[in-house]
């Protein structure tokens, strides 16, 4: 069976890593990848590729810049061109991005089955790019795979018994993909070393309601700073946070690095005493790592995190997250209870594209 994965950004590369090592374990299964570019700097992209052994994609679409509507159509364009040349029997898309949204319009307009892994998942604010992007993929798509209850039944309210597709919940592929690389980082990895790092808390930011609003930025930023002079703040820079912190006059305090791969990534999570993060990935992996966890938004899909006491919302207002970082940095947390699937996710995926 011939089945074409859709990746563009940073986050579907580590799902994709963690499905395509099962595909790649059955002999009936043939991949084929396609990287339509969004993501496109080295470290945003070739790293994952390199570190996590992931097959090279077959095509590169190079769709890196653009507005929303001008990117996801040139990637709709693009990965038609490759669908009808190679006629697959099924395209896997993964998560919110606007390379999800492409591969699925794609998919589904040439009758194609279309397969969404990290389905049903909401944040019930319209105003995200990704919500829009996964209601709409999950509507069209023929098997959605859903990493946790909450996602089942966001489905279910939705209406989605009574339309013609499968709903599986087999957990979530990123603790397939934690659980795998972990050994691998540990064995490899000296960024802790290297950034001679003890007492530290770890920060990313790359949401556009905190980047495009210079409020929320400044604000955000204003927390870290304060953060910072209790207890050292490491940020890895997301080049759209870059973009706007540099047209900005915001003042940084803290420790920012480029962004790392992600058997570096680990270790920092690893050695963190919390996360701060408006990151989807993030919040789990932190769960994932045994560590509490401060989003910066004001709403998450990953709500029994919230539920369980591991993470809290703070939003961006400065005060807010001060004291919540207060409220949950040296928190005693029994990470003891199985929310994602215990790294089975991926292997219930390859299973079932057998059946197809
Ligand atoms: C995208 C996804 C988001 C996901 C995030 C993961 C959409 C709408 N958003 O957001 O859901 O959480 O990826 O990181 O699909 N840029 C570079 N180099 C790169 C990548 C991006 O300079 O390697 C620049 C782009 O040119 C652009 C900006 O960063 O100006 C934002 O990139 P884009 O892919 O549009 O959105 P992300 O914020 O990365
Ligand atoms: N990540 C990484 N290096 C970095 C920042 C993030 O490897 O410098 C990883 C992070 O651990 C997560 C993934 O990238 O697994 C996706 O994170 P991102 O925040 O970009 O996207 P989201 O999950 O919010 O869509």
């Amino acid at each position: 069976m011939k089945l074409i994965t859709i990746v563009g950004a940073r986050p579907q590369f580590i799902k994709a890593a963690a499905v395509s090592r099962e595909i790649s374990k059955r002999e009936e299964l043939r991949e084929i990848i396609i990287h339509t570019g969004q993501h496109y700097d080295k470290n945003m992209s070739d790293i994952f590729f390199q570190e996590m052994k992931i097959p090279s994609p077959h095509y590169n679409l190079h769709v890196s810049k653009g507005l929303h509507g001008a990117s996801t159509g040139l990637m709709l364009e693009k990965i038609e061109e490759v669908l009808l040349k190679e006629k697959p029997d099924a395209v896997i898309v993964y998560g919110d991005t606007n390379s999800t949204l492409a591969g699925a319009l794609a998919a589904k307009k040439i009758h194609i089955k279309l397969i969404h892994v990290e389905a049903g998942l909401r944040s019930f604010e319209m105003k995200m790019p990704e919500e829009i992007n996964r209601i709409l993929t999950d509507r069209i798509s023929d098997i959605l795979f859903c990493p946790t209850v909450t996602a089942v039944n966001n489905l279910k309210q939705e209406g989605f018994e009574n339309f013609n597709c499968r709903v599986i919940k087999n957990g979530d592929v990123m603790q397939d993909a934690a659980i795998y690389y972990e050994n691998i980082s540990d064995a490899t990895s000296s960024i802790t070393q290297q950034l001679n790092l003890k007492d530290f808390v770890l920060a990313t930011i790359h949401r556009a309601e905190n980047t495009d609003s210079i409020q929320n930025l400044k604000s955000v930023i204003h927390a870290l700073n304060q953060i910072n002079k209790t207890i050292k703040v490491i940020l890895p820079l997301h080049p759209r946070t870059k973009k706007a912190l540099d047209a900005s006059d915001i003042k940084v305090n803290f420790t920012i690095i480029e962004p790392v791969g992600y058997l570096d990534m680990i270790q920092l999570i690893k050695h963190s005493s919390l996360i701060l993060t408006d990151s989807g990935g993030l919040q789990k992996e932190a769960f994932f790592f045994k560590k509490n966890c401060v989003t910066l938004r004001n709403e998450t899909e990953w709500i029994e995190l919230i539920e369980n006491g591991f993470n809290i919302l703070a939003g961006t207002d400065s005060e807010k997250i001060l004291q919540c970082f207060s409220q949950m940095l040296g928190k005693k947390s029994d990470f003891n209870i199985d929310l994602y699937g215990n790294g089975k996710a991926s292997k219930i995926i390859a299973d079932e594209l057998l059946k197809l």
